[in-house]
């Protein structure tokens, strides 16, 4: 039914929120759903599944990548009968090596992935790079704020998309026509290093940080000094590989494919994200 709403899975976090913010202001109803929102939803909690799903017309799946039951999730959303997928993934998915050598495309997104495509309900699947957000709201913001960012990812430079861009597809995939079975890969318009980057954030806000590369055996040594699990250590050096080998650098064409318009420029995403880098 037109009535139905849209369940929004992980509707508190970076892109989901502002998915849910777009259904909001073109008066589709919205249903949030995490562990924190109105509608409790607990990716461990199989019992918070069916609640959600009742009666949605569409559903976005935005998962941490933690979460291993979400072919399982995809499977009861299917019985229930929701007309359409939309799934975030990430880019490289399917490219053995892209997260270094011990990846051979075989992670838990493609996985995600593989139950999209067998769950018979239209669905659309978007690949972005690296957040441009990282550095306002996620990973980088208080390495920023401290006014320095360490990290393993060499001299690369990354194509970083602007997670207002993936929720502009997102939303267009769950309410017009023409994006099921298509794979948006997604990035920004052009791509910056992390140095350059910062100086981008530097310029709009004032506020000074540089960047550290560091190699990525000692990187993992230094996060598990940190306190950190030796396998969290070792995945999140992995998702900087990409960087560091440069393919994040790739500028990619899913927005202009699914919305007919450019990426945000990075410069612009500072500008709207200034004040939280002022403050500090
Ligand atoms: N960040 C990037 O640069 C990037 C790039 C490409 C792809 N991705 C992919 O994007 C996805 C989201 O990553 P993110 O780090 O940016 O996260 P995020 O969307 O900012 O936050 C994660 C969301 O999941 C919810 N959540 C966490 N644990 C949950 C649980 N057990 N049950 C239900 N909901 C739970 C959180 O809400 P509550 O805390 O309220 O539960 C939040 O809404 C990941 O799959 C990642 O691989 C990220």
């Amino acid at each position: 039914m037109a009535s139905d709403p849209i369940l929004v899975v992980g509707g508190t976090g970076k892109t989901g929120r502002q998915v849910v913010a777009r259904l909001s202001a073109l008066g589709v109803p919205v249903r949030v759903a995490s562990r924190t929102a109105e509608r409790r939803f607990d990716w461990t909690d199989e019992a918070t599944w069916g609640p959600a799903l009742e009666d949605v017309a569409g559903v976005y799946v935005a998962a941490p990548d933690e979460a291993e039951t979400v072919p399982a999730f995809v499977a009861r959303a299917a019985d229930l009968g929701v007309g359409r997928l939309v799934l975030l993934s990430a880019r490289g998915v399917d490219v053995p090596g892209y997260y270094g050598p011990d990846y051979h495309g075989a992670g838990g997104h493609l996985r995600n992935e593989e139950a999209v495509r067998a769950s018979g309900v239209p669905w659309t699947i978007l690949r972005p790079g690296w957040f441009a957000q990282n550095f306002s709201e996620g990973f980088f913001l208080d390495p920023v704020r401290a006014g320095e960012v360490r990290l393993a990812a060499g001299d690369g430079a990354a194509a970083f998309v602007d997670t207002g861009d993936i929720a502009d597809v997102a939303v267009a995939a769950l309410t017009e026509e023409g994006h099921a079975g298509e794979v948006y890969e997604l990035s920004g318009p052009r791509a910056l290093t992390l140095a350059e980057a910062l100086a981008e954030i530097e310029r709009v806000s004032g506020h000074a940080a540089r960047y550290v590369a560091v190699p990525a055996e000692e990187f993992v040594k230094e996060l598990v000094g940190q306190g950190w699990p030796q396998a969290d250590a070792a995945m999140w050096t992995s998702v900087l590989a990409p960087v560091a080998a440069g393919r994040e650098a790739v500028v990619a064409d899913g927005v202009r494919r699914a919305l007919g318009r450019e990426a945000t420029d990075f410069t612009e995403f500072t500008r709207a994200a200034a004040d939280v880098w002022r403050s500090a």
